[in-house]
C-alpha cells in the first residue's frame, strides 16, 4: 500500500466530526403499523472506534441490521428512533437529511451481504466507483479514476485497469465483495459497517475477505462494525464482541472473553452451534 493511500484512507482524525468514532447510546427503535408497533432495538449502547473491529453477533431477527441501518440513517419508513448516535461531535439523529447525506456514504460507509445490491448491473466498475466520488468531492474524471485504481489495488482485485472496464456479472462473488469494499472506501470513510460481509460467499473465499477487512482496520485505522450471525467469523476478526438478542445487547467483552468464557447462556448456545474447528476448546485465544 502506498503512503498516499494510507494517508488518504485514514481520513481526517480531527475536524468537525472529531475522532471519527461512532458512539451509540440507549438507542431505541420502534417499527410497524400503529396496531402492531414493535420495539426492535431496546436500549443499545455500542462504540465503533478507529482501528478496531467491533463485532455485533446474534441470531437472525435480533436487531443487528437495524442497528447498522440506524447509524446510516436508513431505517424503514415510519420508524421512531430515540437515544443518541454520535459521530465524533455530531449527533446523527438530529441531522437534517441534507447534512446526513454528507456523512452517509462518505464518512460512514456500509457494505452488505450481497455486493450486487450496492453495484448497478448495467454500469462499468469505473462508473460505480467514480460517479459518487466525483459528485461528492468535485474530483476530475482522471483523478477519480486514479483513486479507483488505487482502491482496487488496495483490495487486491487483480489487474485494476482491466477491472475498471468490466461489469459486475464478469466477477465472482468474492471479487465483487472486494469491489464493493473499494467503492465504500472511495470517499475516505472513518467507519465501515459490514453487514454479514461473507455470508453469501464460498467458504474458500471468506477468509480472504475477512483478512482484507482486518488489514484495512489495522493499516488504515478504519473502524469496522462487523455484523454477523456467525460466531466463527466473529472469532476470526473482532476485537470486541457484543451479542444481541431480541433488540438488546445481552453480553459484551473482548473477543477472548466472549468466545472462551461466555457468561450468558444464550452466548454459550451460539458457541455450541459452531462447527467443531471453530469451537475454542482449550481456552486459547482463537487468533
Ligand atoms: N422493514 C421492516 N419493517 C418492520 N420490521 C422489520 C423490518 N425489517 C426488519 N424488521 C424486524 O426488526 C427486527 C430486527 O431485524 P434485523 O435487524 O434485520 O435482524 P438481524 O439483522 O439481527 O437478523 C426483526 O424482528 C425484524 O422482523
Ligand atoms: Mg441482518
Amino acid at each position: 500500500m502506498s503512503d498516499s493511500t494510507r494517508r488518504g484512507l485514514a481520513g481526517s482524525g480531527s475536524g468537525p466530526t472529531g475522532d471519527g468514532a461512532v458512539r451509540i447510546r440507549d438507542l431505541r427503535v420502534e417499527l410497524g403499523p400503529r396496531s402492531a408497533r414493535r420495539t426492535v432495538l431496546n436500549g443499545i449502547d455500542l462504540d465503533v472506534s478507529p482501528g478496531q473491529v467491533t463485532g455485533l453477533a446474534g441470531e437472525s431477527g435480533s436487531g443487528k441490521t437495524m442497528t447498522g441501518m440506524a447509524v446510516m440513517g436508513l431505517l424503514p419508513a415510519g420508524a421512531s428512533v430515540a437515544g443518541s448516535i454520535r459521530f465524533g461531535e455530531t449527533e446523527l439523529l438530529e441531522l437534517s437529511p441534507r447534512r446526513l447525506n454528507a456523512v452517509r456514504g462518505n464518512r460512514i460507509a456500509m457494505i452488505s451481504q450481497d455486493p450486487t445490491s450496492s453495484l448497478h448491473p448495467m454500469l462499468s466498475i469505473q462508473r460505480q466507483l467514480t460517479d459518487h466520488y466525483r459528485a461528492h468531492t468535485g474530483a476530475s474524471k482522471a483523478d477519480a479514476r486514479d483513486r479507483a485504481l488505487e482502491l482496487l489495488d488496495l483490495v487486491q482485485v487483480p489487474d485494476p485497469a482491466t477491472a475498471l472496464r468490466k461489469y459486475p456479472h464478469q466477477f465472482s462473488g468474492g471479487q465483487l465483495q472486494r469491489i464493493a469494499i473499494a467503492s465504500a472506501l472511495m470517499c475516505r470513510p472513518t467507519v465501515l459497517i459490514a453487514d454479514e460481509p461473507t455470508t453469501a460467499l464460498d467458504v474458500t473465499v471468506q477468509a480472504g475477505v475477512l483478512r482484507l477487512l482486518r488489514g484495512l482496520c489495522d493499516d488504515l485505522g478504519l473502524g469496522v462494525l462487523l455484523v454477523t450471525h456467525d460466531l466463527g467469523v466473529m472469532s476470526a476478526l473482532a476485537d470486541t464482541i457484543a451479542v444481541m438478542r431480541g433488540g438488546r445487547i445481552v453480553e459484551r467483552g473482548t473477543r477472548h472473553q466472549v468466545i472462551t468464557a461466555p457468561e450468558h447462556e444464550y452466548t454459550r448456545s451460539l458457541i455450541a452451534a459452531l462447527p467443531e474447528h471453530h469451537r475454542p476448546a482449550d481456552g486459547k485465544d482463537p487468533s
